[in-house]
């Protein structure tokens, strides 16, 4: 059995810790906050040890891995200690607030020979695993034109050391390049500061891919709703997902082209039957760690590297840049 600790139990860490207590492949071992109350409550919520010292907690139970869910700016310093003393990491996304420390991060856990995953985790909402699935059969849509994400909220004001666009857009940057196992060639964000003090909370991106599929994003945190979509049109229809009720549809293009019928290309787009497709819900938290647990106990890669959370940083990244800058960003490297 792999025992497990997790660092920072906040607003997400604490249901890290609650779904490793649930799980069957792992222990919960400890818990970790710097607050000693937040640590002492949710410790004694799921009657594990808790602790306010990192070290000491691993000196007395030794876990095998770890998830950190520190705040963002903390990532790397947390990460490098806990890779350091030889443990498998999960890092909350983003990986960390800059590329250098993102390339130290996965260097280290390359060169210690320990696992690192990055918790994007709708790669494990079960509307997005059978979209994508659906994807690479490739008859389902045909050619994709477009990938279309919307993710709305209002301002969490506990988010104090990161913008929109790494924070919450880095969700969708990662879901383009899953969704389409494609290199990026360009893209351009636009975005507008004006509830955050010192950062951006509106974006709006775009993002070419190499067979000519275009990416738009819409992000922000000034909904007074919240709101978190993707649709995926292509050559025979539509698909349109709902990620927070775990949703997927498809709109049927009734007239698009077939391999039998070369001059139906002609007649363009029309409405066709809306089929809902049924899906098996489950948390995509839970998911995410059983991945990362197997990965440890299998000893291969988990299904979010470091180097996907790298790529996904450098592209958020490139469309804050941008978003200052009002340049295209020509995108020379990025492989998924
Ligand atoms: N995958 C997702 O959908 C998702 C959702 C929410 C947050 N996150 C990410 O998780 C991270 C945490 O976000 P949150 O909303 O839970 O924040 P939060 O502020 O609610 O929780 C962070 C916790 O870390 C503790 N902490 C701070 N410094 C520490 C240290 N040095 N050692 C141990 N504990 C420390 C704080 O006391 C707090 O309890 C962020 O990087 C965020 O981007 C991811």
């Amino acid at each position: 059995m792999l025992k497990a600790a997790v660092i920072g139990v906040g607003s997400i860490g604490q249901n890290h810790a609650r779904v490793y207590r649930e799980m069957d492949g792992a222990q919960l071992v400890a818990v970790v906050d710097a607050n000693a109350a937040s640590a002492a409550r949710i410790g004694g919520r799921l009657n594990v040890p808790h602790y306010s010292d990192i070290d000491k907690m691993l000196e007395e139970q030794k876990p095998d891995l770890v998830s950190i869910s520190v705040p963002t700016s903390l990532h790397f310093k947390v990460g490098m200690d806990l890779i350091a003393k030889g443990l498998h990491v999960l890092v909350e996304k983003p990986i960390t607030s800059t590329l250098e420390q993102a390339e130290e991060l996965c260097d280290a856990a390359k060169k210690k020979g320990v696992l690192l995953a990055v918790g994007h985790i709708e790669r494990f909402n079960p509307a997005v695993m059978e979209l994508r699935r659906r994807l690479r059969e490739g008859m389902a849509l045909g050619k994709v034109y477009q990938i279309h994400t919307q993710r709305l909220s209002p301002y969490p004001s506990r988010i104090q050391d990161a913008g929109v666009v790494i924070d919450l857009a880095s969700h969708d940057i990662d879901l383009m390049r899953y969704l389409t196992g494609e290199e990026i060639t360009r893209v351009y964000g636009e975005t507008l500061q004006s509830i955050n003090s010192d950062r951006e909370d509106m974006f709006n991106g775009l993002m070419r891919f190499r067979s000519g599929t275009v990416g738009v994003l819409n992000v922000n945190w000034m909904t007074p709703t919240k709101i978190r979509r993707l649709t995926v049109t292509g050559a025979r229809g539509m698909f349109d997902c709902n990620l927070i009720s775990q949703e997927l549809f498809f709109y049927e293009n009734e007239t698009a082209p077939s391999q039998w019928d070369a001059l139906s290309v002609l007649r363009g787009v029309s409405e066709g039957n809306i089929v809902g497709i049924k899906l098996q819900r489950h948390e995509p938290l839970a998911a995410e760690l059983n991945d990362f647990v197997a990965a440890v106990r299998d000893g291969r890669q988990p299904t979010v590297t470091g180097l996907d959370g790298l790529e996904t940083l450098r592209l958020a990244l490139d469309f804050v840049r941008s978003g200052a800058d009002h340049q295209v960003v020509d995108e020379v490297k990025v492989m998924p």
